[in-house]
């Protein structure tokens, strides 16, 4: 059965990237947690997905110019925005792995030297967008596992190419894992290529069961899900 991924932590019935949603993701039997993670003005690594706060407070602040008590006075439906340590001492304490995807670069020796820390680096795997910032994370320690995720929002030709065939950016940037979404094109072809040739592939953001049994079929390890009690029941 493939690993349950919280998106966001349960992030359909509790405030995304939030502590209420990621113990909700535990308690419905994820074994991962994914997780957002920007820096603010003062320092910290805040657990935060949008690149502004508009969506919370209708003020369209970037995230990185806010200092963390700004970001922490944000009503996140009745929750506040944690930073990335707290995450890491309830994943100490559960024992429930994490993807952290930092949506920035700059912070990639930040984040390792918080997970080496806490004494988590095989209980973690960053994720990210950015070649740079996984860069940054080979740089600071090539032993924490990471990934580059593949989306469906650009209009780039090189990227464009580089989804149809992921195989020259997964060895060039030297990851572990892909992390593709599910509607990218031809994905169902290039998932088993992918598996056979040594990585290890979790997709996002899966919520039909009949998608999470297809994808279960083709071999992929992970889930991205913000409905994790919904794959529980479907993957069991
Ligand atoms: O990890 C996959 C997914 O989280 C990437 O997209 O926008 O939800 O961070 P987004
Ligand atoms: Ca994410």
């Amino acid at each position: 059965m493939p690993l349950i991924i919280a998106h966001r932590g349960a992030s359909a019935y509790a405030p995304e990237n939030t502590m209420a949603a990621f113990e909700l993701a535990y308690r419905q039997g994820a074994g991962m947690i994914e997780l957002d993670v920007q820096p603010t003005a003062d320092g910290y690594l805040a657990v935060f997905h949008d690149d502004t706060t508009e969506r919370w407070d209708g003020r369209p602040r970037p995230v990185t110019t806010c200092r963390l008590a700004e970001l922490q006075a944000l009503d996140i439906g009745g929750e506040r925005v944690p930073i990335l340590e707290e995450v890491l001492a309830f994943a100490a304490t559960t024992g429930i792995a994490l993807n952290i995807e930092l949506k920035a670069v700059g912070i990639g020796r930040q984040c390792v030297h918080l997970v080496r820390q806490a004494r988590l680096v095989d209980q973690v795997i960053v994720s990210s967008f950015v070649p740079v910032a996984l860069r940054e994370v080979q740089t600071a320690d090539p032993v924490v596992r990471r990934a580059y995720l593949m989306g469906t929002r650009t209009y780039r030709p090189d990227v464009r190419l580089r989804e149809l065939w992921p195989f020259l950016a997964l060895r060039r940037f030297a990851v572990a894992a892909w992390h593709p979404s599910h509607e990218l094109p031809l994905v169902d072809r290039i998932i088993p290529l992918v598996r056979k040739a040594g990585y290890q592939v979790n997709v996002w953001t899966v919520d039909a069961p009949q998608r999470m049994r297809q994808l279960a079929a083709l071999g992929v390890q992970g889930i991205i899900t913000n409905r994790p009690d919904l794959a529980s029941a479907t993957l069991a």
